[in-house]
């Protein structure tokens, strides 16, 4: 039998969190033959609440679930963590500064970045979740430079799976039909949803849709303001499909996708498709033995070119305001 892997998921007593551990302690995340220990870390506010979840974990009686620490201290949760998903963050209020949201988020991952950095597992691999994610990612990846680079992700593929989502309703076509979307850049309502390369059956989406003023206009639309409009509906934030889809994210990093099939992930940026390097960016990317690695040489118009440079402009811009919280 294998070891059991050690799970945190920061922020567990918020939407998210709530939906995301029981789908870690039932073996979506890592698979059905991988027992975990799932490490739980909320602020003392929530700490009760944090308390709640642990109690419905132990009740609801995983079979892959050897064990929980749920801890309002930084130190204890992250200690031999083997993955760690950021779902914790200050969320912007009413009337709220973006720089102010950005000054306590850059404090937040600062510190969680070093106590990642001295007590997590030897090749942690790191989601950030929590908003801004990719910019969180980064000041994570900046105040923990002991973790290469490489396992520090952010969340987008949300974003791609409900690109899936609408290339499906529109077709009337199964969803695991749908392969080969893309989200550029900023997980922000700057984000591109590309499927100038998506097929269904092996077949080009464009040529199926055979309508470039939806494909162009309300299908990205759509895709970049989805989680508004869940917010809208639901009066609380996309927490099903968020924690579902960051199982998607660490199952197929872990697991490998299939032949033939990219995904999308918010990496590192090493300068492919003339993205600045140095940013978090979302890319397609492909997956083995535990490695991410960016697809290279699609091509990409004149359209789809600007929206890229569009949210890598974004991306830059939140990376200054985020150094400029630091000081
Ligand atoms: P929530 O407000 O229900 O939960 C957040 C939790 O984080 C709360 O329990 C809070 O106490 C905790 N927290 C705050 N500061 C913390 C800290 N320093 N350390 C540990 N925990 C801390 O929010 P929800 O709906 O669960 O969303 C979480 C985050 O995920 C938000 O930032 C949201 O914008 C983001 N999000 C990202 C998505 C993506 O696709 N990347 C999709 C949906 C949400």
């Amino acid at each position: 039998a294998k070891e059991p892997a050690r799970v945190l998921v920061t922020g567990a007593a918020g939407q998210i969190g709530y939906a995301l551990v029981p789908m870690i302690a039932r073996g979506v995340m890592l698979g059905l033959d991988q027992p975990v220990i799932l490490h739980m870390l909320d602020i003392p506010p929530a700490a009760e609440a944090l308390n709640g979840v642990k109690m419905e974990l132990v009740d609801a009686a995983f079979p892959l679930l050897k064990g929980v620490v749920a801890t309002t201290d930084v130190v204890e949760a992250c200690t031999g963590v083997n993955y760690a998903v950021m779902v914790g963050g200050f969320p912007r209020k009413e009337g709220m500064e973006r720089k102010d949201v950005m000054t306590k988020n850059v404090s937040i991952y600062k510190s969680q970045a070093s106590a990642l950095e001295k007590h997590a597992a030897a090749n942690c691999k790191v989601l950030v979740v929590a908003n801004p994610a990719n910019t969180n990612a980064l000041i994570l990846k900046e105040f923990a430079p002991s973790i290469p680079e490489k396992n520090i992700t952010c969340l987008t593929r949300l974003d791609h799976n409900r690109a899936l989502g609408q290339i499906s309703e529109r077709l009337n076509v199964q969803v695991s039909d749908v392969k080969n979307a893309i989200i550029w850049g900023n997980h922000s309502s700057t984000q591109y949803p590309d499927v100038n390369h998506a097929t269904v059956g092996g077949k080009p989406v464009r040529e199926l849709v055979a309508d470039d003023e939806w494909l162009n206009g309300e299908f990205i639309k759509t895709v970049q303001q989805r989680g508004a409009a869940i917010i809208k509906a639901r009066k609380l934030s996309s927490a099903l499909s968020a924690a579902s889809s960051a199982c998607d994210h660490i199952r197929d990093w872990v697991l490998g996708t299939p032949e033939g099939t990219w995904v999308s992930m918010g990496v590192y940026s090493d300068g492919s498709y003339n993205v600045p390097a140095g940013l978090i960016y979302s890319f397609p990317v492909t997956c083995a033995n535990g490695e991410w690695k960016i697809v290279q040489g699609l091509s990409i118009d004149e359209f789809s070119r600007k929206k890229l440079d569009l949210t890598a402009e974004e991306l830059s811009e939140e990376k200054a305001l985020a150094y400029s919280c630091l000081s």
